[in-house]
């Protein structure tokens, strides 16, 4: 091989031009020994750098999550939507016998008709030969159930402002009939100041004296009602959540917002579901369509506090079958298929009571309300529902390494190991491509110009030399 035909060769080219750091330095390097130093440094930067490279990609691959946890200060919060239930489906005053026969299998436990119901004690009345008209369990709890009033509810203030029974909406659950503050997702209230003045406040009447329930029924055997705060998407589910409320005492409801947000598989298990019955994907919405599935399943009936199509259950259907089936559900024995949804809000609530009514207001109350003088202690509830501060605390699933960090951190790699950038690419990929263009030029060109090869390699050989200068 001549020098001249050495200055050629491709590699000595692209060694000699390229802007990967070092390679040049092996054929400038003034003696051997750093020549061998310059390879051996080279191939060290090339390992270390394929390590580099392999580790990050791998750290990608593996789809960590960091959380990020933030308490945040604001001026004002969005107020929660608060249900409340009374833990007595049905009061016994709106009750004739027609309908303690029709409630019988729910609130005693057996299908008795109004002969049984008579020589049992019952005392009669105008139903006494009448049947129960066709009327479905949902349309008899609305009308005979639980129901707030200006009796019932005889205090209701949003911070100074009185608000009324008007203001909460009527839903059904497992408790009959219960009713939501603020249940306007388009409409929502806000708290502007801090502390339990700023928020709701209520008197309920539960009416001890009404009470249907008989725990050795299947019934409740608790006074008192059952309150949850909870998100306007979700779905109240009283059975399993909330707090309980008792009559006599006044309870300080202090509320903690949190908003989580999750990541999609590969990095989480978050997952929006559509739903058959809900606009929004949440938990409980989810789990209420779950319960409705396995009760339709095997009872060939949807309970009236349930959403679905299938036709409504009666009183017996619901002792004898709902029940059960609800229960194996609770205990976790049928089982619900329902994923964290990606974006939700959960409020906590720490409680604290206060005896309910002193004295002075129990006098009083007596006196203007001609009630016993126990009758408060026994039947009022009172709660306040507040943000004691106006913060929340946002959780949110971080991508441990997203795809602009990959990039930036392995060119970081680059830049340290081989000096390279996106740019030094394209110059290796076009040494690839001369020398894959010029192997295919060895097989060809011989053949075509066997006859002229050697002028032609001079004349070449000049050409490159003037270009190169
Ligand atoms: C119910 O029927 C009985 C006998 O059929 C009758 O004597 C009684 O007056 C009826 N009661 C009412 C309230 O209609
Ligand atoms: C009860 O009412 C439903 C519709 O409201 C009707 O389809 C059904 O035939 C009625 N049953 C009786 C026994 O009247
Ligand atoms: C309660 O309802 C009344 C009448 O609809 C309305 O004017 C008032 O703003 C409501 N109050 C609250 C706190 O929602
Ligand atoms: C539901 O009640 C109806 C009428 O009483 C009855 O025909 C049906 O068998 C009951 N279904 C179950 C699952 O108990
Ligand atoms: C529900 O149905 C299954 C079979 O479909 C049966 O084995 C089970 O006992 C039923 N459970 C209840 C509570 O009825």
């Amino acid at each position: 091989m001549s020098p001249e035909d050495e200055k050629e060769s491709p590699e000595k080219e692209f060694a000699g031009n390229t802007t990967l750091h070092g390679l040049n330095r092996i054929l400038i390097a003034p003696s051997n020994y750093f020549r061998v130093m310059w390879v051996l440094t080279i191939l060290a930067s090339y390992s270390g750098f394929t390590y580099m490279l392999s580790s990050m990609i791998m750290d990608y691959f593996s789809y960590d999550t960091i959380t990020d946890t933030k308490l945040k200060f604001t001026d004002a919060l969005p107020f929660p939507a608060v249900t409340i239930c009374n833990m007595n489906k049905f009061d016994s005053q709106k009750l004739k016998l027609v309908e303690w026969s029709y409630l019988s299998p729910y609130l005693m436990g057996a299908q008795y008709d109004i002969p049984t119901l008579l020589s049992m004690g019952f005392s009669p009345d105008e139903t006494i030969n009448s049947t129960i008209g066709n009327i479905t369990l949902q349309d008899f709890v609305f009308q005979n159930g639980f129901d707030v009033n200006s009796d019932r509810m005889a205090m209701c203030f949003w911070k100074a402002e009185a608000c009324t029974y008007l203001n909460f909406t009527h839903t059904y659950t497992f408790f009959g009939n219960c009713y939501t503050f603020n249940s306007d997702k388009s409409n929502t209230l806000w708290q502007t100041m801090e502390g339990w003045g700023n928020g709701l406040m209520v008197f309920v009447d539960v009416r001890e004296s009404e009470y249907t329930e008989n725990y050795f029924t299947g019934g409740n055997s608790e006074i008192g009602l059952k309150l949850l705060v909870h998100d306007q998407d979700e779905p109240p589910m009283m059975d399993t959540q909330g707090i309980a409320l008792s009559p006599g005492s006044h309870a300080f409801i202090s509320v903690q917002r949190t908003v989580y947000e999750n990541h999609v598989p590969p990095w989480g298990v978050c997952e929006d579901r559509q739903l058959e019955y809900y606009d929004t994907y949440t938990l409980p919405a989810c789990y209420q369509e779950c319960r409705s599935k396995h009760i339709v399943a095997n009872c060939s009936c949807v309970p009236f506090f349930l959403p679905g199509k299938a036709p409504p259950c009666n009183p017996g259907n619901i002792s004898t079958c709902v029940r059960a089936v609800l229960g194996r559900v609770v205990s976790g024995e049928l089982k619900c298929d329902c994923p964290v949804p990606c974006h939700l809000v959960k409020y906590s609530t720490s409680v604290s009571y206060a005896g309910w009514p002193n004295i002075n207001t129990r006098n009083y109350i007596t006196k203007t309300y001609g009630h016993t003088k126990d009758y408060m202690a026994e039947n009022g509830v009172v709660f306040s529902v507040f943000y004691e501060q106006l913060s929340y605390q946002k959780i949110r699933e971080l991508k441990a390494m997203d795809g602009g960090q990959l990039a930036s951190n392995i060119g970081g790699m680059m830049g340290l190991f081989i000096g390279a950038s996106l740019l030094t690419l394209l110059e290796v990929w076009e040494y690839l491509w001369q020398r894959v263009l010029g192997f295919l030029g060895k097989y060809r060109r011989p053949r075509v110009l066997q006859v002229h090869a050697a002028p032609h390699d001079k004349t070449e050989g000049m050409y490159n030399g003037a270009f190169n200068k």
